[in-house]
């Protein structure tokens, strides 16, 4: 069965083409994966801007689902079935993709399956690595999200924890954006941080109190929250510039000079470096705890900011320590692709799954 995905929750419009094979160990293979960034575009506002996004979506997705079969070597009446993002994301942006893909699914006579962006993440993870050991705990880190999901049985995701703020790739975007160091910060940080001092400067770790981590109903959470480390970073940079003493953790203290002056590249590089130390060991203490408490047999970590070097060395050298697998995609399928869409439609079609012609994509789609 060959199943075509489309995304364009954001800013990447993606279309690919996923087929089904017998091998249980990799029950789908990647045929093609097309993804057209329009990071260019969004680079010069500082962050993505949503009416941009949605009308380059417009331009672009003739082009990207043509050569997504293209590089399959089919035609478009050889697929099966047609999957594509409803949501969360940017509704415009979502628009596009679920009524293009509508038009295409009734055109070729095929079934439509709605697919959740963070289950196409989740997914991710299966398509690159076949079925995980379960009971496994996951990780999703993106722009827009920082989940953990425990997942006891293949395609159903029970949320076990989320950030009450900021997403740790917005932390990232953020970060480097008052660093003056561009969009999107993630990968630019990640870079700069491997010739930084990762304690040149002792940011705060976000805690979670005992009450924090258990909820009225007494189900245990794992929370994050990254805009702390955000603001901390911003009162340390404004203090340097201005050469007041500084706490990180509290601000600046004292008279400022008021002679504002720039931070040198290896201020830069050792701010990133703490910066994203800080949040490596966040969400990696607490996917870990909640590997613990869930008994997992294994840990996924899915979504743009799995693509972080730190992060992913890190969370090797743990599960080494702890005898438990952790499983990451590669780069292409770790920031927003639509093969992991064709994944998870490939389930949920399999579930019985169809979407309805009247579809709408929904901004806020809970999982
Ligand atoms: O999954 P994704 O492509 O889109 C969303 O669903 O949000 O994730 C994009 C996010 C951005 O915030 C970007 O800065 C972050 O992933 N990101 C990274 C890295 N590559 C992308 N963050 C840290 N290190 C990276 N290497
Ligand atoms: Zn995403």
């Amino acid at each position: 069965m060959l199943m075509l995905g489309i995304e364009t929750s954001c800013d990447e419009t993606a279309a690919a083409v996923v087929e089904e094979t017998a091998d249980p160990r990799r029950p789908w293979r990647v045929c093609s994966s097309v993804v057209a960034s329009q990071v260019a575009i969004h680079r010069e506002w500082g962050g993505v801007v949503p009416e941009l996004a949605s009308r380059q979506h417009l331009r672009d997705i003739c082009g990207v689902v043509e050569r997504a079969v293209q590089e399959a070597g089919v035609s478009l009446p050889a697929v099966d079935a047609v999957a594509v993002t409803q949501g969360p994301g940017l509704v415009g942006s979502l628009l596009v993709g679920v009524s293009f893909a509508k038009s295409l699914a009734l055109a070729l006579g095929r079934p439509l399956v709605a697919v959740h962006h963070l289950a196409g993440h989740i997914e991710s993870l299966f398509l690159e690595h076949g079925p995980l050991p379960l009971p496994a705990v996951v990780l999703v880190v993106s722009g827009g999200h920082t989940s953990l999901f425990d997942i006891r049985q293949a395609g159903v995701y029970r949320s076990i924890g989320r950030t009450r703020d900021d997403a740790a790739g917005e932390a990232y975007d953020k970060v480097a954006k008052l660093l003056g160091l561009g969009y999107p910060g993630g990968p630019i940080i990640d870079a700069l941080a491997k010739e930084g001092n990762d304690h040149a400067v002792l940011f705060p770790m976000s805690r979670m109190t005992h009450r924090d981590r258990v909820a009225p109903e007494r189900t245990v959470r794992f929370e994050f929250s990254f805009s702390g480390i955000k603001t901390s970073v911003l009162r340390y940079v404004q203090g340097q510039r201005i050469g007041a003493p500084i706490d990180a953790a509290r601000g600046v203290r004292g008279e400022p000079v008021p002679q504002a002056r720039t931070l040198s590249a290896q201020e830069t590089r050792d701010i990133a470096a703490s910066f994203q130390r800080v949040v490596v060991e966040t969400l990696l203490d607490r996917t870990f705890a909640a590997a613990g408490w869930a008994r997992a047999k294994s840990i996924g970590i899915a979504g743009g900011v799995s693509a972080n070097s730190r992060l992913r060395r890190d969370a090797a050298i743990r599960g080494e320590a702890a005898a438990l697998p952790v499983f990451v995609p590669s780069l292409h399928l770790s920031t927003d692709n639509a093969a992991m869409i064709a994944a998870a439609g490939l389930r949920r079609f399999h579930e019985g799954a169809r979407a309805d012609w009247d579809l709408n994509a929904d901004a806020s789609l809970a999982l």
